[in-house]
């Protein structure tokens, strides 16, 4: 126990976490000022029309929450909305997207901004964008992803509203997981060999 913080070592992750990253990507604070900057783009864009905020679930959860709360800032009014979708097994996209729990009735004829977490393949959108299309019919639907892959070839959608450009690594935390570890860390890091062969169930025995 320590009772004194000032003479406390400062961590950055919780300790189980040691060794499971090869280097720092991006830091919290450089997200929250991109961030700022995104709210900004979209409080110019979208004027005064209230845009549906839809939340990809699970990543994107704490770029969603700062990204409001920028919004907030900036007195730019939204309304909330969840969809859950999930193509990645390990860190392999599956090629295969699941959508579930859309309230497809908050969306209709709305100017829907979908949050990601990140655009890789693209394959996730590509797959979310068209249903969205057919079922509710927006007024007008555009992508606001924290992050976008480098890879050779470019995605399969574009998002208007993009954080960062990274390379091609496997990257963790801010809510991005690997095997549903790594979402509470508060910033951005490349996963190393021993985080991808780490067996998650060594934390709960
Ligand atoms: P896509 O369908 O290939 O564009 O992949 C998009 C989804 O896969 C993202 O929303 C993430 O949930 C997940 N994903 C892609 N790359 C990474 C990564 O480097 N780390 C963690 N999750 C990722
Ligand atoms: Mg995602």
């Amino acid at each position: 126990m320590c009772y004194f913080h000032v003479s406390c070592v400062l961590q950055v992750y919780p300790p189980e976490y040691e060794g499971h990253f090869q280097s720092l990507m991006i830091t919290q604070k450089e997200i929250r000022d991109r961030i700022k900057v995104l709210a900004a783009l979209i409080h110019d864009d979208y004027g005064n029309e209230r845009p549906v905020m839809v939340c990809v679930l699970k990543g994107a959860n704490p770029f969603y929450q700062n990204l409001l709360e920028a919004l907030q800032d900036l007195k730019h009014g939204y309304t909330m909305e969840f969809l859950k979708a999930s193509s990645y097994e390990g860190n392999a996209s599956t090629g295969t997207v699941r959508v579930e729990s859309v309230n497809f009735e908050a969306l209709e004829g709305k100017h829907v901004i979908l949050v990601e977490d990140i655009v890789d393949t693209g394959t996730t959108l590509a797959h979310v964008i068209p249903l969205l299309k057919e079922k509710c019919n927006p007024k007008s639907l555009e992508v606001c992803t924290l992050l976008e892959k480098r890879l050779d070839t470019p995605p399969l959608v574009q998002a208007k509203f993009k954080g960062f450009s990274i390379p091609n690594h496997f990257i963790v935390g801010y809510g991005l997981d690997y095997n549903e570890l790594y979402r509470d860390v508060r910033d951005i890091w490349v996963i190393s060999q021993t985080g991808i062969d780490f067996n998650p169930s060594a934390l709960y025995s």
